[in-house]
């Protein structure tokens, strides 16, 4: 039975992520688990037991879960299996939040994107930084003018010791190493920032010393992706962004992230780094600092744990309200399709050793 106006919701895939998707939804008095599914046997009945989700039903297949009356789905599934579940969804008339990267390949992305626009429902990308503060901070600056015309944005995320395991480090299951993981996000973050231009060319190079490396890690032997990468990648509008990515390195950062423009600089520091964001203009030297919007390296700082669970709540609420009031996708696939073409260009690129173009088909 239906309860009025509730926004019934069903998990595919019952990991490590999944628990913090039904964290979110369960502090919300207008929002019904109804139902679980996980291809291992068992593993969604567990997880109901485990997280209290009463009276939800168990699916080991998704297309039994999709047949219930729901309004939506989170998809949280490896990366592999985000393009069919969503696929599928969609089909069934359900809005899709489907976890990061988008998916594996740039075909089956065009092919979700797709398939949330011939259904008309959501499909929105969990990108929880977009709901920082000072992430939409970073995008009003740049989009403010201040900086003048952008020509150059360099960054990316380095761990010095980061590789994780299962299925991460499959190519076939995960679609690629660092840059799928991790390297997404601060692609979304540069990109969003900019207004996602489309990305024209790249020319890449990516290893995996660490990875493949029983001393580093130790499913070296099942490690087939990379754990670094970077990037010259042309974005329309005469911006050459450089991308820099690490689940594991001998360096203790790969840099702050920048926007060059004519009129002034944007500098990011990597979380924790230290209290020198900015905005650079005028005279030698001279900064305005914008480190302290959340009082993140003060004495008061929301500790890093609160702040993480804090945006990836808003995130999980943008989803549900979007449904509830007919809003379009809160972070469209159409648009995330460009950070799956720049990931899928990379790859490429690194291959062939030589640089590539992207061309992204219609949706
Ligand atoms: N947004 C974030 O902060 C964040 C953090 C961690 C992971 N992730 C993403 O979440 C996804 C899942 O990661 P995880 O760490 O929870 O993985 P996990 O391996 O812990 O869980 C995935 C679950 O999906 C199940 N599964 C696989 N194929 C399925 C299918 N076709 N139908 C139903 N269930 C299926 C598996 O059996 C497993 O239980 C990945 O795409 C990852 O990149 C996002």
């Amino acid at each position: 039975m239906r309860m009025a106006d509730s926004v019934r919701i069903g998990i595919i895939g019952s990991g490590g992520i999944a628990g913090a998707h039904v964290k979110a939804y369960k502090q919300m008095p207008d929002v019904e688990i109804v139902a679980v599914a996980d291809v291992v046997a068992g593993k969604a009945a567990d997880f109901i037991e485990r997280t209290g989700l009463t009276g939800a039903q168990a699916f080991e297949d998704h297309r039994r879960l999709l047949e219930l009356d729901l309004d939506g789905v989170s998809v949280c599934t490896p990366n592999v299996a985000h393009h069919r579940t969503s696929v599928d969804a969609l089909e069934a008339g359900k809005h899709v939040l489907t976890e990061k990267p988008m998916a594996v390949t740039l075909e089956q992305a065009l092919e979700m994107a797709r398939a949330g626009k011939r259904a008309g429902r959501i499909l929105t990308v969990g990108f929880q930084p977009r709901y920082d503060p000072n992430m939409k901070m970073v995008k009003q600056i740049v989009q403010s003018g201040r900086l003048g015309k952008i020509y150059y944005v360099e960054t990316g995320g380095g761990r010095r010791r980061g590789m994780p395991g299962g299925t991460f480090i499959r190519k076939d299951l995960a679609g690629a190493g660092a840059l799928a993981d991790i390297g997404c996000y601060s692609l979304d973050m540069a990109l969003h920032s900019l207004d996602y231009p489309k990305p024209l060319t790249v020319s890449a190079y990516a290893s995996n010393y660490f990875g493949t490396s029983p001393t580093y890690h130790r499913e070296a032997d099942r490690f087939d992706v990379e754990d670094f990468g970077v990037a010259l990648v042309r974005l329309e509008g005469g911006i050459a962004l450089n991308f820099k990515i690490s689940w594991a390195m001998h360096m203790d950062t790969l840099g702050a992230t920048m926007f060059l423009g004519t009129d002034a600089g944007l500098k990011v520091t990597p979380a924790g780094s230290g209290p020198s964001s900015g905005v650079w203009d005028g005279g030698v030297g001279s900064v305005t600092l914008y480190h302290d919007l959340l009082g993140m390296h003060t004495e008061t700082a929301i500790p890093v744990q609160r702040h993480n669970v804090q945006i990836f709540y808003a995130k999980v609420r943008d989803f549900v309200e979007a449904i509830k009031e007919g809003r379009p996708a809160p972070i469209p696939g159409e648009q995330i399709v460009r950070n799956q073409a720049v990931i899928d260009g990379i790859l490429r690129s690194a291959a062939a050793e030589r640089e590539v173009t992207i061309e992204i088909p219609e949706i």
